[in-house]
């Protein structure tokens, strides 16, 4: 078998695997807080733990955050929290139907500055576009990062996008550092309304 095909078997493999375990784990749940990159899940764990009537949900690419995340979450018991090991554009793909998102978290994504890496910055237009469908009239992004560039970058695109709009003040919901947080003297925060109709 080409190297080429393997690889895509393997993708297609891990991404009916997702859908499995979104299957088994997020079906019938509404309004969900997803925090994307959330790495060892300090500030989701923090969050969850004072919002106890909101399911919270924490996905990373990195495995060995993902499991000490859960650890974290184990430790204190949570019910209404979960990390799963899952990239941004393909857990939205793997939700069940009817599944629905209120609050997203973005904090500190990677920025990728150099210009021929941009496409691999993880709010595109197609990224907007798949969390608008998943997302309640109403619903938020709070978004967070240290690189200038990289937030007037994506205040742009949502801006630029017909399902989100722009809020004009950013009243941030719940303040605990993340671990790039504390790492850094500043940063750009923003918020972005879901507009439209309804799901
Ligand atoms: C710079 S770290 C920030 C971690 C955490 N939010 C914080 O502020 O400490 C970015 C995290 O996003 C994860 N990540 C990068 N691209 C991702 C993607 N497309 N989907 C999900 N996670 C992603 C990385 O593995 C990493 O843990």
């Amino acid at each position: 078998m080409l190297a080429k095909e393997k690889h895509l078997q393997e993708v297609l493999k891990r991404r009916r695997a997702l859908e499995i375990q979104c299957a088994g784990e997020l079906a019938g749940k509404s309004r969900i807080v997803l925090e994307i990159g959330c790495g060892h899940g300090h500030f989701l764990t923090a969050f969850a733990q004072t919002h106890g009537d909101r399911f919270c949900l924490g996905i990373d690419l990195l495995s060995r955050r993902i499991r000490l995340a859960n650890e974290k979450r184990n430790k204190r018991g949570l019910s209404n929290l979960l990390f799963i090991k899952a990239e941004g554009i393909e857990i939205l793909n793997a939700m069940p139907e009817g599944v629905s998102l209120e609050t997203i978290f973005l904090l500190f994504p990677d920025p990728w500055p150099k210009k021929r890496h941009h496409r691999r910055r993880l709010m595109q237009a197609e990224f907007l576009g798949k969390l608008a469908q998943r997302t309640i009239a109403g619903g938020r992004i709070f978004f967070r990062t240290d690189h200038a560039e990289y937030f007037q970058w994506c205040a742009k695109r949502i801006s630029e996008h017909s399902e989100w709009d722009l809020g004009q003040e950013v009243a941030w919901p719940f303040e605990v550092g993340t671990y790039f947080q504390d790492l850094m003297e500043s940063f750009y925060s923003l918020s972005a309304i879901r507009a439209g109709p309804s799901r």
